[in-house]
């Protein structure tokens, strides 16, 4: 069955979604049975556009990449301009929500209430925002489980490196102990620019510049951003009710060249690591600069990149590594979530 999408917000994360459904269509329809069409597109500044039939995606792409706008789509019988994204949750036809609005990680707002809406509605969820994950996951798992629906959030761990659902799939009838990774790729790079000789701010700015950082990239080398990502592993992967205030977080900004030039004197590596260790009956989770001894396999994950290592009571310690960001990675962080939703696997 053909699923209708909505998607609410048109940015780099729901164009490069939209692109990989246009470019890929005949494949996954071939090779997964997947089939999708876009029903509505909502975006607070680019417009909206809805037709329970199907959009053309490939004229909105272009019309914004051209002008910015949904302005300009062409006119049609039943073509329907300017639902906000509540009205397009409440009353598109779309099986599926993506949420890719622009939201804020303090609050996790709109982008919760956008979940809330869209449960209750009988919608499934794909999302890549960290906020309502990190900070309503028991709430909103709820939600969608008393409402029949499914919702997925792969891509906000680690992009499309499938942080979340190998642990949950692959490694499946393991008790994971320990999770520790290396979930943010800012500070991962600053800390590889630093080990070749460059000032902390210059690294930074390159960060900046490559766009890696988040708009305030005090979230990325305060340790926010992997903090929020360790309370998403936790809750899912250990089922730990972990909430955020419960992570001690200590960033990068403190580290020193001279701290790097010792770390290398010892063999070791500075990583800003993200650890989540069961202790009994509870796991406590930590955001932390670590000396890495260099035989660790996350001491040689360098630039951007990001890795996590499973301890697992059965296969051992295993480690994935991958893109932690980018918007093709991205996408298809959405995309492995609609083919599963497609094979009834979430
Ligand atoms: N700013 C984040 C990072 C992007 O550097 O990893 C992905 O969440």
């Amino acid at each position: 069955m053909t699923q209708k999408l909505a998607l609410l917000g048109f940015g780099v994360v729901g164009q490069g979604l939209a692109e990989i459904i246009l470019n890929k269509a005949e494949s996954l329809r071939n090779e997964t049975g997947f089939e999708a069409k876009v029903v509505a597109i909502s975006d607070f500044i680019k417009g909206s556009i809805y037709h329970p039939e199907g959009l053309d995606i490939k004229t909105a792409l272009k019309l914004v990449k051209e002008t910015g706008k949904l302005d300009d789509y062409p006119e049609s019988p039943g073509l329907i301009r300017g639902w906000d994204a509540l009205t397009t949750i409440r009353e598109s036809n779309a099986d599926t929500i993506l949420e890719a609005t622009f939201t804020d990680v303090k609050t996790g707002q709109p982008a919760i209430d956008h979940c809330k809406a869209a449960f209750e509605n009988g919608k499934n969820v794909v999302m890549s925002n960290k906020g309502p994950v990190a900070l309503a996951y028991q709430e909103l798992a709820q939600l969608a489980k008393e409402n029949n629906v499914r919702w997925g959030f792969e891509g906000t761990v680690m992009s499309g490196t499938p942080a979340l659902r190998m642990p949950l799939t692959c490694l499946a009838g393991n008790e994971v102990t320990e999770i520790r990774g290396i979930l943010n790729g800012t500070t991962n790079y600053i800390l590889t620019k630093m080990e070749e000789g460059l000032a902390y701010e210059d690294a930074l700015a390159e960060a900046q510049s490559l766009g890696y950082a988040e708009a305030d990239p005090t979230s990325d080398v305060e340790g926010y951003d992997a903090r929020y990502k360790i309370v998403i592993l936790s809750n899912t992967v250990m089922n730990a009710p972990l909430k955020v205030d419960d992570v001690d977080c200590k960033g990068i900004t403190a580290i020193t060249l001279e701290d790097i030039e010792k770390a290398k004197a010892e063999g070791k590596k500075w990583k800003l690591l993200a650890r989540a260790r069961k202790e009994g009956d509870r796991v406590i989770a930590t955001i932390a600069p670590e000396m890495v001894e260099i035989t660790d396999p996350l001491a040689s994950i360098t630039g951007a990149t990001n890795a996590v290592t499973f301890d697992c009571d059965l296969a051992g310690p295993i480690t994935l590594a991958g893109a932690g960001a980018g918007r093709i990675e991205t996408g298809y962080s959405l995309l492995i979530d609609l083919i599963n939703i497609h094979r009834g696997q979430i």
